[in-house]
């Protein structure tokens, strides 16, 4: 299939465009969009074939449920069985923004979209093309993130047409992302609500809402012996091609480190990803800087990028600084783990 692929800037939509990629999804077609968090790979979500056009798009396992994005609050009640008070004060302070929820589905979303499961995942995105386009839709847009499945999501249209052009519509390209990290997801079906996976509304935000909130064990170790409560974590996500190890420790040791190990790599191509203080002193082929340590939402924003850039160099062997797993750190921490397989080597 032949690809669409237009420009709309989020500041000055252009109306008749965005009624174009609504007419295609609610004929069954599929439209890869911007959000805030990294694009997504839109398809009418109460279109059970639409879902299934998805998982054959992105190469994704039919189990790994799909996010529901609507536009306004008054969407939320007909796809779900009930709306409990904390979904409320979630929504009041959090959307549009970057915080999904789960909840009880209603009848009117398929199991196609739920991956076969009586609870929805819910969002809604704070950008403006992105809500304008889930109206046109007709108000429910299911979006996974808008990659093939094992490849980082994109945070550049450029990396969407990589991965989907001629298995898409069309392709909305809306500049840069804002976040880099896909959305906080919260489940509010158990006991007490809990983080499936970390993002850019942290802990410590839901904590001004919520009186408590519990976290899955298994987003920050792999030795839980436990399978990740959002299906979608249990895969090996955002895994760089070359074999990704990430590095503990002070300054000048985790340098040291990555320097030797480097030096015995022999012949293979090795990559560093760094931070502006240090990325100078490395002696990787590669060396990239995710930006300076402290600026946290700097790092999230560049961390897919450079990922795909080692891979558009072919690195095979890359070394990366860790982070402070606090606050954004947590999501930052959390999808290097993901992406090095749990591979964390501490050095003192
Ligand atoms: O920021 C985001 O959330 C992006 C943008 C495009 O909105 N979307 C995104 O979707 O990251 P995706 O499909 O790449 O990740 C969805 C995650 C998966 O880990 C999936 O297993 C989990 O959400 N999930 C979806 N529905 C669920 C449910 N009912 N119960 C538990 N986990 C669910
Ligand atoms: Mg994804």
């Amino acid at each position: 299939m032949d690809t669409k692929i237009v420009k709309i800037k989020e500041g000055h939509i252009d109306g008749a465009l965005i009624q174009e990629a609504g007419a295609i999804l609610k004929a069954g077609g599929l439209v890869a969009f911007p959000t805030e968090t990294v694009y997504g790979l839109g398809g009418d979500a109460l279109n059970p074939l639409s879902s299934k056009k998805i998982y054959a798009a992105k190469g994704r396992p039919s189990d790994n449920p799909l996010i529901v994005h609507i536009a306004e609050f008054g969407a939320l009640a007909p796809i779900v069985r009930e709306i409990p008070e904390n979904a409320r004060k979630l929504a009041e302070k959090f959307w549009p923004g970057p915080l999904t929820m789960i909840l009880y589905k209603s009848d009117l979303v398929p199991y196609e979209t739920t991956g076969g499961l009586d609870t929805v995942a819910i969002r809604m995105p704070g950008n403006r093309i992105a809500r304008e386009l889930i109206r046109a839709a007709g108000g429910y847009v299911a979006a996974p993130s808008a990659n093939r499945s094992g490849r980082p999501s994109p945070t550049l249209a450029k990396y969407v047409a990589q991965d989907l052009e001629g298995r898409v519509e069309m392709i909305i390209d809306g500049g840069d992302v804002k976040i880099g990290l896909e959305s906080t997801i919260v489940d509010l079906t158990s006991d007490k609500p809990m983080v499936l996976r970390p993002g850019y509304v942290t802990r410590q935000d839901l904590l001004e809402v919520l009186p408590e909130i519990e976290e899955d064990s298994t987003l920050m170790r792999d030795d839980s012996g436990q399978a990740p409560r959002a299906p979608g974590m249990k895969y090996r996500h955002y895994a760089p091609k070359g074999d990704l190890t990430i590095v503990k420790g002070v300054e000048e040791k985790v340098l040291a480190y990555i320097n030797a190990q480097c030096e015995k790599s022999g012949n293979k191509k090795t990559g560093v990803i760094g931070t502006d203080a240090t990325v100078r002193r490395y002696d990787a082929d590669v060396c990239k800087s995710v930006g300076c340590r402290e600026d946290e939402e700097a790092v999230a924003r560049e961390l897919y990028r450079i990922l795909r850039e080692f891979d558009d160099e072919d690195v095979e062997v890359i070394y990366a600084e860790a982070f402070d797993d606090s606050g954004i750190g947590q999501a930052i921490m959390n999808r290097l783990l993901k992406a090095a397989g749990h591979k964390l080597v501490e050095v003192f």
